[in-house]
């Protein structure tokens, strides 16, 4: 069986962005694949976040983790943390990456063009801890959105060049980008990612909102004036957001979309995009309520810990001795 990792970095609320693009799919891929899905909490520290948040955020990500459908009988949940062996091979893979290629990660580009403030080293060399985490488990494929695609790229890259120096020592993993919804955009300005790190709340949808005010993001979210419900990014890109938001939930093609809304005004459309979103996240709710009762989350992590632990363990110790830092 081919093994698949991936990671998400619950800084702030999960979003229907974070669902749609990744979480959902994991689903999907724990009956095909060898899956292994953590909390990049460490990640997560590059930027600064208030530490009583970030402790029920990293809470309630695992409980979302549960509520969206992983099961831990079928993968492996675990948090980044617990398993200290990211932390050391992160900075083996920082030594084997270079500047160059770090400075080319638009994700940090934009965060320099902006002019954000006290950008922290972390920020910066995160990439290097990235390749760490999927060379660790020697993963076929890594499922993750449109932005992360670019990070799995110099993650493959740094692998390549680590095996031709050092002889085979990583497999070389692929990314996998869904076809429909890899990129979600903002509800209020689509020409933006939907992000937890919005300012304004309006365009992003959280997992755990109520679900009046879902409804009313949705009903509010920025349109055009050209009046017809069709796929075009270019020219409508709330139009085009909104139903890549409905064919990843229902799997109607946008064809049947733009069928069913033929000759019916925008606030129609917008009504059953808000109906399918609530009628999802309902659900997801119920059974993360549920969850969260239960207080079942430190025993998922214990029992991921312990699996995920025994390969990295091996794989450090592999190759530590491989570049030489070990003297036994
Ligand atoms: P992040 O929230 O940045 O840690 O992302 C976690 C995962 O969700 C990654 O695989 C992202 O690519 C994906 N993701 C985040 N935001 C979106 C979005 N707006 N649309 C689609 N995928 C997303
Ligand atoms: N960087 C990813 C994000 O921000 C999270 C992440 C960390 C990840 N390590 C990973 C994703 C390894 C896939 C594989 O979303």
């Amino acid at each position: 069986m081919k093994r698949m990792l991936s990671g998400i970095k619950p800084t702030g609320q999960l979003t229907l962005g974070n669902y749609i693009g990744a979480l959902r799919n994991f689903v999907k891929y724990q009956d095909e694949y060898d899956l292994y899905v953590f909390i990049a909490n460490l990640h997560c520290i590059t930027v600064y976040n208030d530490p009583k948040e970030l402790r029920k955020n990293l809470k309630d990500c695992v409980a979302l983790y549960l509520a969206c459908g992983l099961d831990p009988e079928k993968c492996c949940i675990f948090l980044q943390s617990d398993v200290m062996e990211h932390a050391q091979l992160g900075f083996i893979m920082c030594c084997n990456t270079y500047l160059g290629e770090l400075n080319r990660m638009t994700q940090f580009k934009d965060k320099l063009a902006k002019g954000e403030q006290g950008l922290s080293g972390g920020i910066y060399t995160y990439p290097a801890l990235m390749s760490a985490d999927i060379l660790m488990y020697d993963a076929d494929y890594v499922p993750v959105g449109e932005d992360q695609k670019q990070h799995v790229e110099l993650c493959r890259d740094t692998a390549i060049r680590f095996n031709n120096r050092y002889g085979k020592s990583f497999n070389i993993p692929e990314p996998v980008v869904p076809k429909v919804g890899a990129k979600i955009m903002s509800l209020s300005d689509p020409t933006k990612k939907m992000s937890k790190s919005e300012q304004t709340n309006k365009g992003c949808i959280y997992l755990l909102d109520d679900l009046k005010s879902v409804r009313k993001k949705i009903m509010s979210a920025k349109t055009d004036d050209v009046a017809k419900v069709q796929f075009d990014p270019e020219n409508q890109p709330g139009i085009s957001n909104l139903m890549s938001i409905v064919s990843a939930l229902t799997n109607q093609s946008f064809e049947e979309i733009t069928d069913m809304f033929n000759g019916k005004g925008y606030g129609d459309f917008k009504k059953y995009v808000a109906d399918v979103v609530c009628d999802e996240l309902s659900k997801i709710q119920e059974r993360y309520n549920h969850i969260i009762e239960n207080d079942i989350i430190e025993d998922v992590l214990a029992k991921g810990k312990a699996k995920a632990q025994i390969i990295a363990h091996k794989k450090l110790d592999q190759i530590q001795r491989t570049i030489g830092i070990e003297i036994r």
